[in-house]
């Protein structure tokens, strides 16, 4: 497969409003990579342009190095699939996986042996003589991937190819579908609006906000470091605690009312504290560090855990705890948010 470049791209589709503002970024050859925002933000319009589908305002995409930007969509060697699956209607699997090839006037055996591989790849050997209606939404999934797949594509792009699959389903083709890009050596670029589909599949993952991308890192350092608060926001941070120029005492500490917050991070920059609900720890004994107290105002059952709203006098609080020590409305606790835990962000 191939690499992929994308530089200062950008989009208007009438001339006044810019749906993407400068986008840059690669995908490396073998790479899954991820486009995660919310809905409107601009992924399909990213992945339209890579695609051919509609013409860019500004910027390249290229491919191996070479500039394919003016490249028509039928001369791009590249697989799609979308959220519907797009199949043809009349046509039973096999044709509809070998539809690409006929198109590219393959012959016949060559035809024959290429869907045949593809169709056992993709667990679809037994239903090659069905029809789509005959088909879960799963199996019609699995068609539009093995018939994006055959014709050995440089590159991969799927457009939320799981929203219209169950919960259970999604759980399954995610990992059906990173197993495949991992023993075909894909590049692939996967666009979603669900945080954990993408952590859970993803190589990097490229975040995007109202066209611009707020961080592109692997999902691991986007976890633990989130860059801003809106990419904290989305990645379930909740805990946000104002910092200005006047609440910093030194690189590492911060004065939030009566209470000196501790940060391991450099904090010159910081506009905000975040925590995780989960990293702040309630009653712990025999700390002072970035130790306050508060009042539990509500409790929220999650399963294995209950989460905590609790008020303080530096703020609002969400805490997540196992649910072995629950706790009750009105309880007064002490919060200790550990150092290593507290993020600055700086936008
Ligand atoms: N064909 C189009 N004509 C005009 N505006 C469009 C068109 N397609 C998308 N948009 C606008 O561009 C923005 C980004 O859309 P899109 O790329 O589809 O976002 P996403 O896939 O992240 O939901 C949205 O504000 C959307 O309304
Ligand atoms: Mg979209």
């Amino acid at each position: 497969m191939a690499n992929l470049e994308v530089q200062n791209l950008a989009k208007s589709y009438d001339g006044k409003t810019k749906v993407l503002k400068d986008i840059s970024f690669a995908v490396n050859n073998g790479e899954l990579v991820s486009i995660l925002g919310p809905s409107g933000c601009g992924k399909t319009t990213t992945l339209r342009i890579i695609a051919g589908l509609i013409p860019e305002t500004a910027g390249q995409v290229l491919v191996n190095g070479k500039d394919i930007t003016k490249v028509p969509v039928y001369k791009r060697n590249f697989g799609m699939v979308f959220q519907s699956y797009a199949l043809f209607p009349h046509m039973n699997v096999f044709d509809n996986v070998a539809f690409g090839l006929k198109m590219r006037k393959f012959d016949k055996n060559t035809i024959k042996k290429k869907v045949t591989e593809m169709l056992a790849t993709t667990g679809l050997s037994q239903l090659a003589k069905q029809f789509p209606a005959q088909l879960s939404g799963g199996q019609q999934q699995r068609v539009s991937l093995a018939r994006a797949l055959v014709t050995n594509p440089e590159l991969l792009l799927m457009d939320e190819p799981l929203s219209n699959l169950d919960a259970k389903l999604r759980l399954k083709m995610r990992e059906e579908i990173r197993d495949l890009q991992q023993k075909l050596k894909m590049t692939v670029l996967f666009v979603t609006h669900d945080q954990q589909e993408c952590f859970a599949i993803s190589d990097k993952v490229l975040i995007m906000k109202q066209g611009r991308i707020d961080q592109f890192d692997t999902p691991q350092n986007i976890f633990h470091h989130p860059r801003t608060e809106y990419v904290a926001r989305f990645i379930g941070y909740d805990n946000f605690i104002t910092v200005t120029a006047a609440n910093r005492q030194d690189d590492h500490h911060i004065k939030v009312g009566d209470t000196v917050l501790t940060t391991v991070e450099p904090n010159q920059n910081a506009k905000v504290l975040t925590i995780r609900p989960e990293n702040i720890h309630l009653n712990l004994a025999d700390v002072s560090e970035n130790t306050f107290t508060g009042k539990i105002i509500s409790r929220e059952y999650l399963g294995q855990s209950f989460k905590y709203a609790i008020h303080s006098a530096i703020g609002d609080f969400q805490v997540e705890e196992a649910r072995q020590k629950m706790r009750s409305s009105g309880e007064e606790v002490t919060l200790t948010l550990p150092a290593k835990h507290l993020h600055p962000l700086s936008e």
